[in-house]
């Protein structure tokens, strides 16, 4: 058996990781890994680990930067590893924590605060220092909707990603932590091929809720990414719950406890992986990431 020395690793571009990403990634047939994350591909800060084998890639992961707010907290510097992928002839072999450690090194040299990854919690990732952090709530959003005032509203929804989207996405993150918002961002969100985007206007035309539903957001039927309050927020959630009855709705504790009250599951929102104090010290309430975010 080949041990894990054996294996050498390279940086490489997006292109090349794509097709081993579309194997081992439940993504559909003519479809691509990068229709559902297109951060990994179009943001200019994204870098590719791969291991290869004769002409293919066999394993890869990928790393991004991001400046992290805590709300009334510190600001961290953290690196998200995603698009961790083992061809299935090669599993088990310890291929996959060659590559992750591979990352955390690189996350120490460029001296960020912490590691954080969107997997479930495994061996894989335990024995690297991970653990499962913050707290998110989910539930359905149609027993929310039950017994809600539809009161004439000058309120409108309109379907669509549009960049006035941007300034309220920072908002959420502002208010209940995330990943910061830059200028370029706008390019991959905008790439997002299999999500829906809403916007919800005030009769003055301002925007007072969005909310982003679909693949992509989980790969799965969560509202995971959204702003807004009372009415507006209710039409977002009306809107998802049109596209799927068995939408569901997932967010922070301090946005959604008193909305879904007992219904909600409460599950980890991360494994993190501290490499400072300021992330060892975080608070478990303070650990949260939009859907975009947790990419
Ligand atoms: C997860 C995956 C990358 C592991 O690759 P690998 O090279 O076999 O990994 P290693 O040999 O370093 O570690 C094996 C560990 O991975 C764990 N693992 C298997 N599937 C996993 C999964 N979907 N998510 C997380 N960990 C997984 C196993 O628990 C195993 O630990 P064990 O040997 O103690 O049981 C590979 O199974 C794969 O490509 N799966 C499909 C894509 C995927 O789910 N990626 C993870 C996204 S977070």
């Amino acid at each position: 058996m080949t041990s894990p020395e054996d294996f050498r690793l390279q940086k490489v571009g997006a292109d090349s990781v794509e097709r081993l990403l579309a194997e081992c990634f439940p993504v559909p047939a003519g479809s691509s890994f990068f229709d559902d994350f297109p951060i990994w591909r179009h943001r200019p800060d994204a870098e590719w680990l791969a291991v290869r084998s004769g002409d293919g890639i066999v394993a890869c992961a990928g790393l991004v930067t991001g400046v992290w707010k805590v709300p009334g907290g510190p600001r961290l510097r953290v690196a998200r590893v995603g698009g961790v992928a083992t061809h299935p002839s090669l599993r088990g072999q310890g291929v996959a924590s060659l590559l992750v450690e591979a990352l955390i090194e690189r996350a120490r040299r460029l001296e960020l605060d912490a590691v954080v990854l969107w997997g479930t919690d495994s061996p894989l990732y335990s024995r690297l220092g991970f653990k499962s952090r913050g707290v998110q709530l989910r539930a359905p959003i149609a027993p929310l909707l039950e017994g809600g005032s539809r009161a004439p509203s000058a309120l409108r929804l309109e379907e669509g990603f549009d960049a006035t989207i941007l300034p309220l996405m920072q908002q959420a993150r502002d208010h209940s932590g995330g990943v910061e918002l830059v200028p370029s961002d706008r390019e991959w969100i905008s790439e997002h091929k299999n999500t829906h985007w809403a916007r919800v206007l005030d009769g003055q035309g301002r925007l007072v809720a969005y909310g982003a539903f679909g693949r992509g957001m989980d790969l799965g039927l969560q509202l995971h990414e959204f702003w807004g309050e009372g009415e507006a927020l209710a039409m977002i959630m009306r809107w998802a719950h049109s596209i799927d009855p068995s939408a569901e709705i997932m967010g922070p504790g301090s946005v959604l406890s008193a909305r879904v009250g007992s219904t909600a599951v409460r599950e980890s929102a991360c494994l993190m992986l501290p490499l400072g104090p300021s992330a060892e010290r975080l608070a478990e309430s303070a650990i949260w990431f939009w859907g975009l975010d947790g990419v």
